[in-house]
C-alpha cells in the first residue's frame, strides 16, 4: 500500500519492526523484483520496511562513464544506501526536440550500474536544478521567446517542461522500484521557494510526472526558511541545510507534522567561482550534524557526495554573476579525481555506527592510476580574427540566443566612421567582450563590474570594428536565468561633442566553439598574439588520469582528443584540468586550447596532483572594486540602529521613502565586540515593501573582504544564497569598524526599507553587527578613474 504525502500522513500505517535486512537493498541485476516505497508516518518504508535513506549525491554527467561504476562502489563502501542524481535537461535536449541519451548522458545505464553496485536511487529532474551547472540545467533555446518567464506557468514553459518530462518518464520510468529498477522517489523542480510560490506551478510540474508515468512518491526540496512557498499537501517534503539538523528539521516539522525527516541537501563543501578562494568544509561540523543525523533516524543525502568536473561548457555562474569553476570537487568526501581522503574515512567510520542488523560496508575499490606528462610545447596556432565563419548580416546587434546560438563566443563586427575620440559602449555585454579597432585591441568590457565601455582612438579614415563577446555559462540560480548572452543593443560611439553614432550595418559570427568550429580552423606553426587558437601534441605510454597544468595560460577553453574538458582563467583559484585516463589514447595524443587573452607561455604539463586553490588577482584584466572612492562624506543616513542577535532575518522600514542609485551599509560594532563585520543577504524593499531584484546590481565599494583564507566577498551579500556571507578580513589584516558596503542598483531606485540576513549559525559565529547606519544616494562611491 502506498500512502499519498503530507496531509494524508495521518492515514494509519503499519507500524514496522524493524527485521532482518533482506530487500532493504536493491538486488542485483538478476533479481529485477519490484519493490512498494512508501512514506510512513515516521519512516520510509519499503516493502513495509524502515529504511534510513544514507544517500549522497553525484551527478553522472560530471563523472567520465568509464568511472561510474568506481565511484558508485566508493560510495557505498563511503556507507550509502543512495544516491541521488540531477537530470540536466539541456544535456539530454540541447536542441529542441533532439533528445540524447547516450554516452555520458546514458542517465538509464547509470542507473542500473547503481542498482548494480547495491544502491537505491533518488531522481531530480527538473525541470529546473541549479547546481552549478549551465542554465541550472534549463535549454538556452527557451531564452528564443522573447518575454518567455521559466520557472512558471508560461504556456510555453509549461508546454516544453512537460514534453520534457514525458521523454523522462519514457527512458526511466521503468527504473522505479515497482518496476524493477532502483528508483525510489523523485523530486518535483528544485528549491523552487527560493524563486517564487505559485503551488499550482508546482502542481502542474507534479502532474507532469505523473503524466509521465511515475508512480513512486514524489518530492519537494526547499531550504528551511522557504519550505511554506508553493507548498502542497500532495507533495512530500524534504529540507535542505548544510548544518543545525535540529533547526531546520523543526522548520521541517511546522509545514510537515508527520513523516520521516530528510535532509535533501547536506553541503560537506562547496562550490568554487573564478576569482574567489577554493571552499573547505569544516569537517568537524559536517562529522557532528551527520552524527545527529544518523541518531536520529533521519534521512539525508550529502551534497556532493562526489562533486565530480564540470567538463564541456557545462559550468554555470552564481548570480548575480559569479562565474563556476569547470573542477567542481566541492570538498566533497570523495574527490574530483575519485581519490578517497580523511573525510572519506571518517564518514564512512560513523556510518559503519549505524548500519541495520547484518549490513556490511564493502572495502574501497583501489583509486584510479595517475601519470605526470612531461612539459610539452603547443606549436600551432590559429587567431580567431583570421578564423572567422560565414557571417549575418543584422541591422542591429541582438544576444547570442536570437542567433540560435547557446554558448561560445560571438563576434560582431561593423565599420565606425572616421572621427574624434570617442567613448563606444553597449547597454551590456554578456559576459566579457574585447573590442579591436582595425584589429589593435581598444578595451575591454566586464560583466562582473558592469563596465560596457570602451575608449575609441581619433580616426583619419573609416575603421573595423571587432567586438568578440564570449559567453560563460547562462547564471543557473534566481531570477537571472533569463540570462540572454551577447551584446545588448544600443552599441553607440558617442563623441566628446555629444556626438553619437548607432552602427546599423551589422555582420555577426557564431563561434560556438563546438566540433564544426575547431574543424574549421587553418592552423599556422608559430605564436600569434590575441585571441587564438593553438595546438599541440603530446605522447602517452601508460593512459592514466592526469591534470593539465594550465597557469601559463590566460583564460578560454580545453580539449584534448576533441573531447572539451572546461574552461580555465589564470586568476584561478583552479590551475588544472583534470584529464580522466580512459580518455587518453596511448601514443599520440591531440590537445587544443583557446585562449582569450593569450598564454604566457604555450606549454602544458600533465600533474599527478590538482591545484584547485590558487588564486591570481593580480592577473585580472579588471580593476578590483577596493579601488573605488568612498563619497557619504556630509550625506544624511536615512537609518541607523542597532541590530538584534541571532540567525533571524530582521526587517527595517525608513521612516521616509528614499531614492537613490546607490546604498550603502555602514556597520559601527559588532555584538561580539571584534573588529568584523559580515552579512549572509542583503535586501532592499522597494515603495510597496516588496524585495528589489538584485539583477543589475553591483559591488560599488567595499572596505574589507576576506579572500584569501576563505571566499567572504562582499558578492555573497547580494547572490541569493544564504550559505555563504560577505566578511571583513580576518587572516592577514583585521580592520576595525566602520566597514562600508556600497551597492550599486544599476538604476535610480525608490527604496523604503531593507531586509539583513545575518551570518548562519549560532551565536558564536563572528561578524554579526550591532550598531550600524544606512545611506541611499545618487553616487555612495566613485570607481578610479
Ligand atoms: C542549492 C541547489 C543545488 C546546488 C547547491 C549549491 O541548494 O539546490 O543544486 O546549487 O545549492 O551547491
Amino acid at each position: 500500500m502506498q500512502v499519498k504525502c503530507v496531509g494524508l500522513l495521518g492515514v494509519s500505517l503499519v507500524a514496522l519492526a524493524i527485521g532482518g535486512c533482506v530487500g532493504l537493498w536493491p538486488a542485483s541485476a538478476a533479481g529485477q523484483a519490484t519493490h512498494r516505497f512508501a512514506i510512513g508516518e515516521q519512516d520510509f518504508l519499503l516493502d513495509g520496511q524502515r529504511l534510513q535513506i544514507r544517500c549522497g549525491e553525484l551527478h553522472f554527467a560530471r563523472v567520465p562513464r568509464e568511472y561510474w561504476g568506481h565511484r558508485l562502489r566508493i560510495c557505498k563502501a563511503m556507507g550509502l544506501n543512495t544516491v541521488c542524481a540531477y537530470l540536466f535537461w539541456n544535456f539530454h535536449e540541447w536542441e529542441q526536440g533532439r533528445f540524447d541519451w547516450s554516452g555520458q548522458a546514458d542517465a538509464a545505464q547509470f542507473c542500473r550500474l547503481a542498482q548494480k553496485e547495491g544502491l537505491w536511487v533518488i531522481l531530480r529532474p527538473g525541470p529546473y536544478a541549479c547546481a552549478e551547472w549551465e542554465m541550472g540545467g534549463l535549454p538556452w533555446w527557451l531564452l528564443k521567446k522573447d518575454g518567455i518567464q521559466l520557472r512558471s506557468r508560461d504556456p510555453d514553459f509549461m508546454a516544453a517542461s512537460r514534453a520534457w518530462l514525458k521523454e523522462v518518464g519514457r527512458v526511466l520510468g521503468p527504473m522505479q522500484v515497482t518496476h524493477g529498477g532502483p528508483i525510489l522517489m523523485v523530486q518535483v523542480e528544485n528549491e523552487y521557494g527560493f524563486y517564487g510560490d505559485d503551488a499550482q506551478y508546482m502542481g502542474e510540474i507534479r502532474q507532469a510526472l505523473l503524466d509521465g508515468g511515475f508512480d513512486v512518491p514524489l518530492f519537494a526540496c526547499n531550504p528551511p526558511y522557504a519550505l511554506r512557498k508553493g507548498l502542497r499537501d500532495d507533495l512530500f517534503n524534504v529540507v535542505n541545510f548544510g548544518k543545525d539538523p535540529a533547526d531546520g528539521f523543526k522548520a521541517l516539522r511546522q509545514v510537515q507534522p508527520k513523516g520521516p525527516l530528510m535532509c535533501g541537501e547536506f553541503y560537506p563543501g562547496w562550490f568554487d567561482t573564478w576569482g574567489f578562494p577554493h571552499h573547505l568544509g569544516n569537517t568537524q561540523q559536517y562529522l557532528a550534524d551527520l552524527e545527529y543525523m544518523l541518531k536520529n533516524n533521519a534521512s539525508f543525502s550529502i551534497y556532493m557526495a562526489h562533486g565530480g568536473t564540470t567538463f564541456g561548457l557545462w559550468s554555470g555562474a552564481d548570480r548575480p554573476f559569479k562565474p563556476d569553476t569547470s573542477s567542481y570537487d566541492y570538498d566533497a568526501p570523495i574527490s574530483e579525481a575519485g581519490w578517497i581522503g580523511e573525510k572519506f574515512k571518517l564518514t564512512r567510520d560513523l556510518m559503519a555506527k549505524h548500519l541495520l542488523p547484518g549490513e556490511t560496508l564493502p572495502e574501497p575499490p583501489a583509486a584510479n592510476p595517475v601519470t605526470a606528462i612531461a612539459r610539452f610545447e603547443l606549436g600551432q596556432s590559429a587567431a580567431i580574427l583570421d578564423n572567422l565563419p560565414s557571417p549575418i548580416d543584422d541591422k542591429t546587434p541582438r544576444n547570442m540566443e536570437a542567433y540560435d546560438q547557446g554558448r561560445g563566443c560571438i563576434l560582431y563586427h561593423a565599420t565606425l566612421p572616421g572621427g574624434p575620440a570617442a567613448e563606444l559602449s553597449a547597454k551590456e555585454a554578456r559576459d566579457f567582450a574585447w573590442v579591436f579597432l582595425d584589429g589593435k585591441l581598444a578595451g575591454t568590457m566586464d560583466r562582473r563590474s558592469r563596465q560596457y565601455s570602451v575608449q575609441i582612438p581619433q580616426r583619419r579614415t573609416a575603421s573595423r570594428l571587432d567586438i568578440l563577446v564570449e559567453a560563460m555559462g547562462h547564471v543557473n540560480f534566481g531570477p537571472e536565468v533569463h540570462d540572454r548572452k551577447g551584446l545588448y543593443r544600443p552599441v553607440v560611439l558617442k563623441a566628446a561633442s555629444g556626438d553619437a553614432v548607432e552602427p546599423s550595418a551589422w555582420q555577426v559570427y557564431r563561434l560556438p566553439l563546438d566540433q564544426p568550429t575547431l574543424a574549421g580552423l587553418k592552423w599556422k606553426t608559430g605564436k600569434v598574439s590575441g585571441p587564438a587558437f593553438w595546438r599541440g601534441e603530446f605522447d602517452v605510454a601508460n593512459p592514466a588520469d592526469t591534470f593539465l597544468d594550465v597557469s601559463t595560460w590566460g583564460k578560454g577553453v580545453l580539449w584534448v582528443n576533441g573531447r572539451c574538458l572546461g574552461r580555465f582563467w589564470n586568476i584561478g583559484p583552479t590551475q588544472t584540468m583534470y584529464v580522466p585516463g580512459p580518455w587518453l589514447k596511448q601514443g599520440r595524443n591531440e590537445v587544443i586550447v583557446l585562449d582569450l587573452l593569450g598564454p604566457q607561455e604555450p606549454v602544458l604539463t600533465g600533474l599527478e596532483k590538482p591545484v584547485l586553490d590558487q588564486l591570481r588577482p593580480q592577473l585580472d584584466f579588471t580593476k578590483k572594486v577596493q579601488q573605488a572612492t568612498l563619497t557619504i562624506e556630509g550625506v544624511q543616513p536615512v537609518h541607523a540602529g542597532t541590530f538584534a542577535p541571532g540567525a533571524g532575518v530582521q526587517e527595517v522600514r525608513f521612516t521616509r521613502v528614499a531614492e537613490g542609485r546607490q546604498f550603502c551599509l555602514e556597520t559601527l560594532s559588532a555584538l561580539d565586540g571584534k573588529a568584523f563585520a559580515a552579512v549572509a543577504e542583503l535586501d532592499l524593499l522597494d515603495a510597496d515593501g516588496k524585495p528589489i531584484p538584485h539583477t543589475v546590481w553591483t559591488i560599488a565599494y567595499v572596505d574589507s573582504e576576506e579572500r584569501i583564507s576563505e571566499d567572504g566577498s562582499a558578492m555573497n551579500a547580494i547572490n541569493g544564497q544564504t550559505a555563504d556571507f560577505w566578511h571583513t578580513e580576518w587572516s592577514q589584516a583585521q580592520p576595525p569598524h566602520p566597514h562600508r558596503l556600497v551597492i550599486d542598483l544599476g538604476q535610480t531606485t525608490v527604496v523604503s526599507g531593507f531586509r539583513y540576513t545575518p551570518r548562519p549559525g549560532n551565536n558564536s559565529v563572528g561578524g554579526r553587527i550591532k550598531d550600524y547606519r544606512l545611506y541611499v544616494g545618487p553616487s555612495l562611491a566613485k570607481p578610479v578613474p
